[in-house]
């Protein structure tokens, strides 16, 4: 019976496999951190689209001058954004808190941060 031997050569092949594999997913880690930043950015994309678009205007072009231009803010002020869009702002700008998690802000924030390009 050879089977035994078999099954120690597929044995030794998955091991190899295996090993292979984690070398691969080093590699799609490091590209990873592109593409997650941009995942951020598209899912902020669809969150300001939903909320925030019909008062600070479609691709942050604001439609008039009552709402903040998002384009202006400054990227430096990354708490500053958190704090207004989680809080809102003088009774004129609602708070989100309640309806986004900190996560989705911070996917509105990359994406802010973008200018809309
Ligand atoms: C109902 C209209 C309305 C909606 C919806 C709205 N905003 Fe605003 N936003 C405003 C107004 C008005 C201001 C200006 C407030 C002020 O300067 O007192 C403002 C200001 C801001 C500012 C500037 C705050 C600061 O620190 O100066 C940020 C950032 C902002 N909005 C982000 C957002 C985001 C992100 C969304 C979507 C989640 C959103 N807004 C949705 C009306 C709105």
């Amino acid at each position: 019976m050879t089977h035994h031997r078999e099954l120690a050569a597929l044995g030794l092949m998955l091991a190899l496999a295996a090993g292979s594999s984690v070398v691969a997913a080093e590699q799609s880690q490091q590209s990873a951190g592109i593409s997650a930043d941009l995942a951020q950015v598209q899912r902020g994309k669809g969150l300001y689209a939903d909320h925030c678009s019909h008062c600070h205007g479609f691709n942050m072009v604001s439609a008039g001058n009552v709402t903040f231009d998002l384009r202006t803010f400054p990227r430096n002020q990354r708490e500053r954004f958190f704090n207004s869009v989680t809080n809102g702002r003088d009774n004129r700008m609602p708070p989100w808190g309640d309806v986004l998690t900190q996560d989705e802000i911070g996917d509105l924030w990359a994406y802010i941060c973008t200018g809309g390009k």
